[in-house]
């Protein structure tokens, strides 16, 4: 499995030879300007909230591409409304698709419509492919949750929001890295907006004091899982 950061949330990933792309906002980036948003491959866009700077590209990128948007019920209704496939998910369930599978995981955040409509509630989600579990967690507080979940899942990557004021900053994630049972974060949502920049070399010192190690990619950057 291959992962490239495209700034702020907005993760893809190669697995099982598709195209997944994690919650596209990538247009409005002023630090992603050197990416070009129409070459990226998408068979699937997995969104994890209704929030602007996670769906703004939802859209563009389907439309080109036809990737099937996966998220709750509330997303892919919405998007589904704009002639988008999608396939419709709900917090705690799992389904097997042609990459591998996807279970929506809860999130502790809030999830509306850049109109105030309502998005579902938040979630995460749980990929399973090429025999590696990834915890791709989206916008999230640390919660309690964590903990079952690093007693269910045996994982091998987690990619966890880091830029705090909007969702955890890098000393709960590194707890939720301990609560998840793996020490292997690549952090996402920060610096994008004055709210959420970050130390990088702070947050990797902290982490590394821990035992554990913080992967803060530059954006456009590929790693193998
Ligand atoms: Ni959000
Ligand atoms: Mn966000």
């Amino acid at each position: 499995m291959k992962l490239t950061f495209y700034g702020h949330a907005s993760v893809g990933i190669e697995a099982n030879g598709k195209a997944l792309l994690v919650d596209p906002f990538i247009s409005a980036n002023e630090q992603a300007k050197h990416i070009n948003i129409d070459a990226i491959k998408a068979d699937y866009i997995l969104i994890t909230h209704a929030h602007q700077d996670h769906i703004l590209d939802v859209e563009r990128i389907s439309k080109r591409t036809g990737a099937k948007v996966v998220s709750n019920y509330e997303i892919v209704t919405h998007f589904g409304a704009k002639d988008l496939p999608g396939h419709p998910m709900n917090h705690g369930g799992k389904w097997n698709f042609e990459f591998g599978t996807l279970k929506y995981v809860n999130a502790v955040h809030s999830s509306s419509f850049p109109d105030g409509s309502y998005g579902g509630n938040p979630g995460g989600f749980v990929l399973t492919s090429e025999g590696k579990n990834i915890y791709l967690a989206g916008d999230t507080a640390l919660m309690e949750d964590m903990k079952s979940m690093g007693a269910q899942f045996d994982f091998d990557w987690l990619v966890l929001p880091v830029g705090d004021n909007f969702t955890m900053g890098y000393e709960d994630a590194a707890i939720a890295a301990e609560w998840l049972g793996c020490k292997k974060v690549i952090g996402i949502h920060f610096d994008t907006f004055g709210y959420i920049e970050i130390d990088h070399q702070a947050a990797q010192k902290y982490f590394s004091e821990r035992g554990l190690s913080l992967t803060l990619l530059s954006i456009g950057e590929t790693i193998d899982l």
